[in-house]
């Protein structure tokens, strides 16, 4: 499968997908990762491992729309047959999204649907939750809402920090998210009506 992974920043999601790739456990390639910022770690470990990179600066656009058409044309040139958002902070469009919808993915760092958006560790802290985690989703036009394939649980501790706690949660996201694409990949996941199914059953 030709794999394009978007992100935005450290890739250390992008790094565990590499690494499952290299190890044989993912039936695909990762044919581009594409960044909306310039100078990410991100693009140095798809660089390290020859994947070509390219930059798409939201900031060189006047508008989402405009930016989305290019961010569109360069997925769309390389044909894949998934898209995999790890650290992508951008919002996009439902008119972005709907011809992608079934083969892009995201991660997200919480135990989906409780806090979509930003600070989800710091939310959980406050919020006193015992349990918090990670969840990997079908893109849908809603924020953090398309429909969960996955998730990942982590206990919280009386003595846990934002930062801790932040950790954790990414531990469990090296291993969900290349597990969810590996699925993926071997034809085992599915999207239909706005929901997911693994192996056929809804989930
Ligand atoms: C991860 O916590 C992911 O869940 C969230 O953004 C973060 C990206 O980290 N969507 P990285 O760039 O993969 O290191």
């Amino acid at each position: 499968k030709r794999i394009i992974v978007l992100i935005s920043g450290s890739g250390s999601n992008l790094q565990a997908l590499i690494d499952a790739i290299e190890l044989g456990a993912i039936n695909g390639d990762i044919v581009a990762v594409i960044s909306n910022k310039p100078d990410v770690l991100g693009l140095e470990r798809a660089e390290r491992a020859n994947i070509p990179t390219i930059v798409i600066d939201h900031r060189q656009f006047d508008g989402r729309a405009s930016f989305e058409a290019e961010l569109s044309k360069a997925i769309n040139e390389l044909k894949p047959d998934l898209i995999a958002l790890a650290g992508f902070m951008r919002i996009l469009n439902s008119e972005f999204v709907q011809p992608y919808e079934g083969k892009m993915l995201n991660i997200h760092p919480s135990l989906l649907p409780k806090y979509k958006g930003l600070h989800t560790h710091r939310r959980a802290l406050e919020n006193g939750d015992k349990e918090h985690g990670v969840s990997v989703h079908f893109v849908t036009a809603e924020l953090d809402g398309g429909p969960v394939i996955a998730q990942r649980i982590v206990e919280v501790e009386d003595s846990d920090t934002e930062q801790s706690l932040q950790q954790k949660v990414q531990r469990q996201e090296h291993q969900l998210y290349p597990e969810v694409v590996a699925r993926f990949c071997n034809d085992r996941l599915d999207y239909r009506d706005g929901k997911a199914f693994i192996d056929g059953k809804p989930i």
